[in-house]
């Protein structure tokens, strides 16, 4: 009876649900491309389980007369294989938890974007047990005054709507989820062979090209 108690005071307290996120991990995340050289990318998962944090320090796009076409698109893919969170983690009555990937937040810098110039972030999102599901999010930087030398940062964010999102299949707790992929691909084009486009990313907390993908979890039955 103590025990009882003492295990549901803290629910009534705070009048609050755990999130069904808190104690999932990322178990071992990796990632490829010409945007994320090795050691350049940190993959974090927040401690409620509810976003994923990519920070970049080499993921730079340029464009311009003097810069090689191959400069102007950059990608990087990353594996996300999720842990479930232990069933200590889990609401009384809950037995299994899915996720799905809900969008992204953009966060960057760059030091010039000339008219004429654009630059788009394509989020591509699959999992290794959905063969068709693909959805895609877009950021589109179109250039002009106020993005020139010596430049401005942004931070845009993009949904996927509710009506695509899959979730992965009922994972018992601790059990490891289904796998997310997250390809990012930058792609300047350029209607004026003499401007530049310029997408720096740097170590600097503040030059970090950093992605949050928002994770949602909901509980199921495995
Ligand atoms: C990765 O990010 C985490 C959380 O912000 C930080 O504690 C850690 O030092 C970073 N690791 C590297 C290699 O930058
Ligand atoms: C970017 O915007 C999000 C909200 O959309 C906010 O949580 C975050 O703190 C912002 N980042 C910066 C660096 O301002
Ligand atoms: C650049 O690409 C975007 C998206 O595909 C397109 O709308 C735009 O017309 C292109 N600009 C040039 C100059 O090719």
């Amino acid at each position: 009876m103590k025990l009882s108690i003492a295990l549901l005071t803290p629910l009534l307290v705070t009048g609050q649900e755990i999130a069904l996120g808190t104690g999932a991990r990322l178990i071992q995340p990796r990632h490829s491309g010409n945007g994320c050289p090795s050691g350049s990318t940190n993959i974090t998962m927040s401690a409620s389980g509810d976003w994923i944090t990519i920070t970049h320090s080499k993921f730079r796009t340029y464009i311009g007369p003097s810069y090689p076409p191959a400069e102007k698109t950059k990608n990087c893919q990353v594996q996300l294989p999720i842990s479930a969170p232990s069933a200590e983690h889990f609401p009384q009555g809950v037995k299994g938890v899915q996720y799905t990937l809900a969008g992204t937040e953009y966060e960057g810098y760059y030091s010039q974007l000339d008219e004429g110039v654009t630059a788009i972030h394509y989020s591509t999102y699959y999992s290794n047990q959905m063969d068709t599901y693909t959805a895609t999010t877009i950021a589109r930087f179109d250039g002009g005054e106020t993005w020139r030398a010596p430049g401005r940062s942004y931070n845009e964010s993009r949904m996927i709507p509710l009506s695509s999102l899959a979730y992965t299949y009922c994972a018992r707790p601790g059990a490891t989820a289904a796998t997310f992929y997250a390809n990012e691909r930058v792609a300047m084009n350029s209607s004026n062979p003499q401007a530049y486009g310029v997408s720096f990313a740097g170590e600097a907390v503040d030059l970090l090209y950093t992605r949050r993908i928002r994770v949602l979890w909901r509980a199921c039955t495995p």
